[in-house]
């Protein structure tokens, strides 16, 4: 099997990860990876906002000020566990889009291209050997979650990816259908 084949396999959705810094360069080269992914008439969608150390609480802080203003019988002990959420990996890679007009087609193609982008960048830190996580979670598109990464108009959160180094082995791949199941093939 040839390397993007082996990667695109191997790579896991890898949750638990040390609390330990990761190198500046590395994730940079995590944002690299996601800038090469297609991207049509190259409107350069992305933007992207790398949360480590103590500015994980305050990201924290508003999905937690989201979930209170939600759910009003929240106990603090519910918000500062919602709080903590953000602090399951040393790193996250905030994963926005930002649209500049009203377009649908354009809209969801650069969509599109964050989302391809977030997986070139899954597969390098898969090589590179650090464990990666796409999440979403409720909460963002929940105006205290875009206000504090300050989203504008139109922008959208496509993804937050923990990011770390793997503490213990990668968990087990969830089963893929057999491309007989999914794939239609018309010939002649
Ligand atoms: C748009 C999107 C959102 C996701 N959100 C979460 C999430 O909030 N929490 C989580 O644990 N995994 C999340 N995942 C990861 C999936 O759960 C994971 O890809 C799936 O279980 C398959 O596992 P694998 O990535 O190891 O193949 C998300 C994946 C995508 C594409």
């Amino acid at each position: 099997m040839d390397t993007v084949q082996r990667a695109i396999r191997e790579r896991r959705s890898v949750t638990r990860v040390a609390d330990t810094p990761v190198e500046r360069a590395r994730l940079n080269a995590l944002i690299e990876a996601a800038l090469w992914a297609p991207n049509h008439k190259l409107t350069l969608p992305w933007r992207f906002v790398v949360v480590s150390g103590d500015a994980r609480d305050a990201l924290g802080d508003a999905h937690a000020d989201a979930r209170r203003r939600l759910d009003p019988g929240l106990t603090p002990e519910g918000a500062l566990a919602q709080r903590a959420l953000t602090r399951r990996a040393p790193h996250i890679i905030v994963c926005a889009v930002r649209h500049p007009g009203d377009d649908p087609v354009a809209r969801r193609e650069d969509r599109d291209a964050v989302s391809a982008g977030i997986q070139n960048m899954l597969l390098a830190a898969h090589a590179d050997g650090l464990g990666a996580v796409w999440r979403t979670g409720p909460f963002v598109d929940e105006p205290e979650v875009r206000a504090h990464l300050g989203c504008g108009p139109g922008e959208e959160i496509v993804g937050f990816v923990y990011v770390g180094l793997p503490d213990g082995d990668a968990p087990p791949a969830p089963p893929r259908p057999a491309t007989a199941d999914v794939a239609e093939w018309r010939d002649g």
